[in-house]
Parts: structure tokens; sequence; C-alpha cells
């Protein structure tokens, strides 16, 4: 069974209070800001406003009794320029009160010290694309450590890099909106992983001794299903999916400082394409990749959905960066539908991925950092989709640890209260407490699936 149960949040997100006591903007303020980025043009100006509400927060977390919560660090509250020369105490105060709190209530603190809110002023400076932002990002780290660190033993350099580098530097539809799809997003996460891989370092050399505390990087996979499991290039082209998504941070990290082979081949120097397409997917050194192998502690993944993959030879006539994976994917048809189009409710699929990582990466102890699922906003209390998908993929995490011995050491809900949901805005939400936005003073209910989560925290298993 899980050692620990918890909730999740991010600072963007939930916090509000954008410029208050001498925070700096982050892109995710200035694009959300920008007239007609966001439906209804919502933005995380106030959202649940939880930096002047946290106590409302606490009291939530203590109601459900969660082992965990797990939040992020707004980046520009603590340095409001993103650099060190710049640093603001009521941000560090804030998160010192956070943690105090929770501390006070024995729920262990989660820390992720990026969630996808780049201090503008980096951003300026051509945020990931820039290889000093590993040296940028690796002084922010150290500052946390520093101080935090008495405090907080769980650490999550980023959140999800593929969405930063995939949808941020490729897809261009979250900040800083870069469209270069076959070219931005290698170099942008190649960026990530050393940075990563130096903060690391920094943990390990620095306060692995006296703080004994664990640092990660939570990845992101659905799970993709081949479209026939009997046609071997189906097989193939789901196996390359995932490589391409999850093993594109977990192969180095994990495995052996290097890209996986599907991407070398597809993209890198083994392509047998490289007389139509240049090499995009940089080298790393040897000394680099071992410095980068074996940068995390423990393997944590958030998931939502499954997908069904099927083989595409889309990159040969016209080539077009934007499929030069060779996979094209669809809906799992058979499984409910959330208030996310594409996003089904596939239980299943989590056993089946828990137990890829598993094999893939040599059985390491695996955090589910983030599961859940979206309703509609207008559903205040009565949310019994929610309900269903924990119960369903809760029992599914329960068989991969109970019966193929995957080690699952925690879960977490995502998420605590329904939030600013990014590029939906208030439309959808993932809460187990519902949030009224069109009240100032935000009042958060749980709703059902709070009750029902409560539940299987507590004893340790699912309810039926
Ligand atoms: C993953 C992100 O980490 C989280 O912030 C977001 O709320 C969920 N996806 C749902 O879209």
């Amino acid at each position: 069974m899980p050692e620990i149960w918890g909730v999740s949040s991010s600072a963007y997100q939930i916090e509000g209070g954008w410029n208050a006591d001498g925070k700096g903007p982050s892109v995710w303020d200035t694009f959300a800001q920008k007239p007609g980025s966001i439906p209804g043009n919502a933005n995380g100006d106030v959202a649940c406003d939880s930096y002047h509400r946290f106590e409302e927060d606490l009291y939530m977390l203590r109601a459900l009794r969660v082992k965990s919560y797990r939040f992020s660090l707004s980046w520009s509250r603590i340095f409001p320029d993103g650099l060190r020369t710049s640093l603001n105490y009521k941000g560090v105060e804030y998160y010192n009160r956070v943690i105090d709190g929770l501390a006070a209530n024995n729920i262990t603190p989660m820390v992720t010290l990026y969630h996808w809110d780049l201090p503008q002023a980096l951003q300026n400076l051509g945020g990931w694309e820039n290889t000093d932002m590993i040296d940028i990002f690796n002084d922010f780290c150290d500052f946390c450590f520093a101080t935090f660190g008495d405090r907080v033993k769980f650490w999550m350099t980023f959140n999800q890099p593929y969405t930063i580098a995939w949808s941020g530097y490729g897809l261009g539809q979250v900040p800083p909106n870069i469209k270069n799809p076959g070219i931005a997003p290698y170099r942008v996460a190649h960026n990530l992983i050393k940075a990563h891989a130096k903060v690391y370092h920094t943990y390990d050399d620095k306060y692995r001794k006296s703080q004994g505390g664990l640092v990660s990087i939570t990845l992101s996979a659905d799970w993709v299903e081949p479209k026939d499991v009997n046609v071997l290039r189906e097989v193939v082209a789901a196996d390359r999916a995932l490589q391409f998504k999850l093993g594109w941070f977990a192969h180095p990290i994990f495995k052996n400082g290097d890209y996986p082979d599907a991407m070398k081949w597809q993209v890198g120097n083994k392509s047998e394409l490289q007389d139509l397409r240049e090499t995009r997917l940089p080298l790393f050194t040897e000394e680099e990749k071992s410095f980068i192998k074996g940068t995390a502690d423990v393997f944590c993944v958030n998931h939502y959905t499954t997908k069904i993959v099927s083989h595409v030879t889309a990159r040969l006539s016209p080539p077009s960066y934007e499929h030069d994976w060779d996979f094209s994917e669809s809906e799992e048809g058979d499984s409910p539908t959330t208030a996310i189009s594409n996003q089904r409710a596939v239980a299943w699929g989590l056993r089946r991925l828990l137990n890829w990582i598993k094999e893939e990466y040599g059985n390491p102890d695996i955090y589910i950092t983030e599961n859940g699922v979206a309703t509609d906003m207008k559903t205040t209390f009565d949310d019994i989709n929610r309900v269903f998908y924990y119960k369903t993929y809760v029992n599914e995490a329960l068989k991969a640890h109970n019966l193929d011995g995957v080690n699952v050491k925690g879960y977490i809900a995502a998420s605590l209260m329904d939030s600013f949901e990014w590029v939906s805005g208030y439309t959808v939400g993932f809460g187990l407490h519902h949030v009224d936005f069109t009240y100032p003073n935000r009042p958060r209910t749980p709703k059902r699936s709070a009750h029902y989560y409560y539940h299987v925290m507590k004893d340790n298993e699912i309810h039926i």
C-alpha cells in the first residue's frame, strides 16, 4: 500500500496575489492578462487567493487528514526578477508560513520548484532556450534548499518538462507561446535535463548530508495502447510514443544519461533520414551523460488518461516537424468521457503505465504525483464522475502494487480544489473541493469526492 496519500496544487493555479508584496510578474501573468488568451479572459490574478487564504487551505487539508501536500513555489514571488540579487522577504515569509502550518499538522510538504511560472524577466533573456538558465535555476533551487530544506524533505525540480518543452516551445499553446516544433523543444529539453541534473548535484554536494531529503523530477505520461496489439508496427509505434513523451526525460535521468534510441533513430544522429532532415536532437558529451545519469532518488509521474496510438509515416511527404515521431493518437473510445474532451477515464491504463515504468527503469520507487479528472465548473457537490474515477484508478494503482510488485510509494490526487486550469481558465475543475470564483472570498466546499477520498486515505484501501 502507498505510504503517502496526498493532494496537489500549484502556485499560479491557486495563489493569486499576482503582484502582492513585491512579487514580480511571471510568464503566466503576462500571457493570461492579455485579452483573448484564455476563455472568458480568465487569469490567475486572484485564483483561489491562497496567498491570502492559506489558513483555509490548511483547514481543508486537515479535514481530509492527508499525509502530504504537494504544492509549488512561485519563483518570482521569492525573486521578482528571477535572480538572487532581487530577494523578496515577503515571498519567503509566505512559504515559511505554509511549510510551518503543514508541519504543525503533521502534513509532509512535497515541493515542486518549478511549475511553469517562469519569472518574466528571465523569459526576456530567452527563457529555457538560453543555456544561462541552467545556472540561474540552480541558484534559485540552492536558495530554496538552504531556506526551506530544514523542513522540506521531498523536492521535485520540474513539473512535466515535456509540457514545458513541447507545449511551450513546440506547439506554442502555453507561455512563452513559441511555435517552433522541430527545433526549439529539443533544445529546451536539453537545457531542462542539464538544469535538473545540476540541481540534483547541488543538493547532493551541499545539503543531502545535513538535510537527508530526496530530489526528483515530475514527469508526465498518458498510457498509450497500440491500435492493434497483433500488428508489430503498431506495438512499436506505441512504445515509440512512450519513449518520446516519457523516455525523453526518464531515459537520460533513470537509465544511461542519454536519450532513448527510438528518439535517436527518429530525430537524432541515428536517423535514417539524415539526408532529408538535419539532426535535431542535441548530443550529450560523455561527461554530461555521467553527470545526468542517476539524478533522481525516486520516480515521480503525473497521469491522467490513455490514448490509442497508431503508426503513420507522416514525415516523408511533405516532411512536417509536427509529425516527425511517426504516430497518431486517438481516444480510447470505450471508456467514460470527462469534461476534457480527449481525456477518457481509462483506469487500466494506469496499471499498464506503472508496469511499463517498472520494467523500463528497473523497478524504481514510484510516486503518482498527480492523478485526477476534470468536471464542469458547475458541478459543485455531486461529482460522481470523480468518485468513479478515483475508485477505479486507485484500484488499479493498488493492483499494480499488490499483484504486480510495482513499488508504488505514494498517491497524490489532483487536485485539492478547483483552480485556474491553465488554457481552460475556470471552465473545468479538478478539485476535490469546489471553489466559488464569483465570490471575493472564494468559498471552498468539499465535493462528494472529498468524502470518498478521505475514506480511501484513512483505510489505505479502495472503497467499493
Ligand atoms: C498537469 C499539471 O501539472 C497541472 O497543473 C494541471 O492542473 C493538470 N495537468 C490538469 O490539466
